[in-house]
């Protein structure tokens, strides 16, 4: 852990997810560079290359947190295998690549933050995809924390829906409760600024 101010790349910045973390990670005085593939700074995780690139422009940053990441959402028997692997290559490799490519540029006890899902453990009718992607993430980031060098530390943040995607995902998410984004946020700010490793922070359940 870094203490103070720090330069953190937030990929997905744009979205509903990302907006709230940079508003997080700004309000805690931190740095925020924000990238995808519409942001300052480009990136499109499903081109590996382009994170090499991302790298390249940045420079050595304290923390990546990663709010991106897209799944086909589908009932079972419609699902073909490139659903599978487009979820695949698009969230879960997207997001490990970005670790593996990012890691040389992360500074000394720096950190990741991945984005997971609640779907991963609570799942839903045409979530099958999201399902394997955010637990595979969720094991990832346990698996990869006893193994990042120089004391860098990797985590997930696994929310529920969030209020602000509730008029698109109510319908598929009965009985659930939406968490507003900022909660999701905070959520980054324990993994960046604090100590813990190996951890899936779940928000909203
Ligand atoms: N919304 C929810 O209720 C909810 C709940 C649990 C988990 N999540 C997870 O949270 C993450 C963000 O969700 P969201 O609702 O914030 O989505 P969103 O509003 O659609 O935002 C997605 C963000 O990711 C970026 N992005 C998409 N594809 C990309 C790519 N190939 N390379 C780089 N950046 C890319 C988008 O920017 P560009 O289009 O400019 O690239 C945007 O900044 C997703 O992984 C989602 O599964 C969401």
């Amino acid at each position: 852990m870094r203490k103070g101010r720090m330069k953190v790349l937030v990929v997905g910045a744009s979205g509903a997810l990302g907006r709230a973390v940079t508003a997080a990670l700004n309000e805690r005085g931190h740095d925020v560079l924000e990238a995808s593939r519409s942001s300052k700074h480009f990136v499109d995780l499903t081109k590996p290359s382009t994170i090499d690139e991302l790298f390249k422009a940045v420079g050595t940053v304290d923390a990546v947190a990663s709010a991106a990441g897209v799944t086909p959402f589908l009932p079972f028997a419609e699902l073909t295998e490139e659903h599978f692997q487009a979820g695949i290559n698009d969230k879960l490799l997207g997001q490990v690549e970005l670790v593996r490519r990012g890691l040389p540029h992360v500074r000394d006890r720096g950190s990741f933050t991945l984005v997971s899902g609640v779907v991963a453990t609570d799942p839903i009718i045409t979530g099958v995809v999201a399902s394997l992607v955010n637990g595979g993430l969720d094991a990832f980031v346990r698996a990869a924390a006893i193994e990042m060098p120089r004391g860098v530390r990797i985590n997930a943040v696994s929310p529920t829906a969030l209020e602000e995607a509730w008029d698109v995902y109510a319908p598929y998410f009965p009985g659930h409760r939406p968490v507003p984004a900022a909660e999701a946020g905070r959520a980054y700010v324990k993994s960046i600024d604090g100590a813990q490793t190996g951890q899936t922070y779940r928000v909203g359940y």
